[in-house]
């Protein structure tokens, strides 16, 4: 019996603290204008002090559980994408998985960067289809607040903080409707490693460190390579654009995501955007734009959902989802 894996709930958490653009101007040589037209950000959440990653995680995971009707000791796999883990080892998974109440199979962090979501998606999707597990959250997570160099008007007004998630249950093939997720595509470039960075780290320097950004080459190729992984993920699956019902893009830049929209010749209306109220939540945007989608009613069950993604590293993907 071939083994598919299926979505059956979602869920979010953003911190309550909004720091709107107009508020970084009142410090930084920035303006809301600046910011709105050159990236469509208009504000960003930031986690209170002593609210860590794995709190973000935590609320999101329990909120897709929720709407699957679950609890943590149904789950035998939990796969949870972060740049911004509470502890340079444990994994943040492992205090997220005693915390949920799940007490059997594995938990374990997955990073790359911005594209994480779709990373951490394509393990769990795997190991559901291999049988290794049956029951899976992936979670995509960030405190990017706490590696922003707040004074660096170049990277500070880009980012936010909030956790999404998903919860997957294998399925047979056999299953009418054939909703599952249908592909993953996963991409590095690790000559393209200094144009995002953060310049600290445990085996070169003391420090967490500071993200760094050479905004223009970054964006350059993500949308040349945005662009190859979407016409992959339409040819592995005999799809074209025209049957796309929602692309929930990675939210870095409406630029980039307007680019994408026009190369898929998608009206603006099959495009999630949440950029404009969470900036850039790396790993965590994805999740958190498709339980804004779902929650509100676009999203339904059987529509077709390309997601695509490009971070650090450089790392990118896309995947395909009947949803
Ligand atoms: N306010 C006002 N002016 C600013 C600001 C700001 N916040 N930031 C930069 N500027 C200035 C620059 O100093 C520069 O001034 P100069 O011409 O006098 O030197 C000017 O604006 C233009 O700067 P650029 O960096 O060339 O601006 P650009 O149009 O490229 O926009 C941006 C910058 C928004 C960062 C864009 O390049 C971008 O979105 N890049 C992609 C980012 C991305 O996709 N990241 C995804 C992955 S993130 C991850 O993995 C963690």
């Amino acid at each position: 019996m071939s083994l598919r894996s299926q979505v059956t709930g979602c869920g979010a958490y953003l911190p309550d603290r909004v720091i709107t653009n107009s508020e970084l101007a009142v410090r930084l040589d920035t303006s809301d204008e600046w910011i709105r037209k050159r990236t469509g950000i208009g504000e960003r959440r930031v986690a209170a002090p002593g609210e860590l990653t794995s709190d973000l995680a935590y609320y999101a995971a329990q909120r897709a559980l929720a709407s699957a009707g679950m609890s943590g000791s149904d789950l035998d796999l939990l796969v949870l994408a972060t740049a911004t883990p509470d502890n340079t080892f444990p994994a943040t998974a492992a205090k997220v998985q005693a915390r949920l109440g799940m007490v059997r199979g594995a938990a374990f962090d997955v990073q790359a960067v911005c594209a994480g979501f779709i990373f951490a998606l394509s393990v769990a999707d795997n190991a559901l289809r291999l049988g290794q597990a049956r029951t899976a959250v992936v979670i995509g997570a960030e405190t990017f607040s706490r590696i922003l160099d707040w004074d660096d008007r170049g990277t500070c007004v880009l980012f936010g903080d909030g956790a999404g998630a998903l919860v997957l249950k294998a399925v047979s093939v056999a299953s009418p409707g054939g909703r599952f997720v249908l592909s993953n595509h996963l991409h590095s470039d690790g000559r393209q490693y200094d144009i995002l960075y953060v310049d600290g780290g445990p085996s070169s320097s003391r420090g967490a460190g500071f993200l760094r950004m050479h905004g223009r080459e970054v964006f350059r190729h993500a949308v040349q390579h945005l662009s190859a992984v979407i016409d992959e993920a339409l040819e592995a699956n005999q799809l074209t654009a025209a049957e796309i019902d929602w692309l929930v893009p990675h939210q870095a830049n409406s630029r980039i995501i307007d680019a994408m929209g026009r190369k898929l010749g998608l009206s603006p209306d099959k495009i999630v955007m949440t950029i404009e109220q969470h900036a850039n939540t790396s790993a965590a945007s994805i999740p958190l734009a498709l339980e804004a989608a779902v929650d509100d009613g676009r999203i339904k069950p059987g529509h077709l959902v390309l997601m695509e993604a490009l971070g650090g590293g450089l790392s990118w993907g896309a995947s395909l989802v009947r949803w």
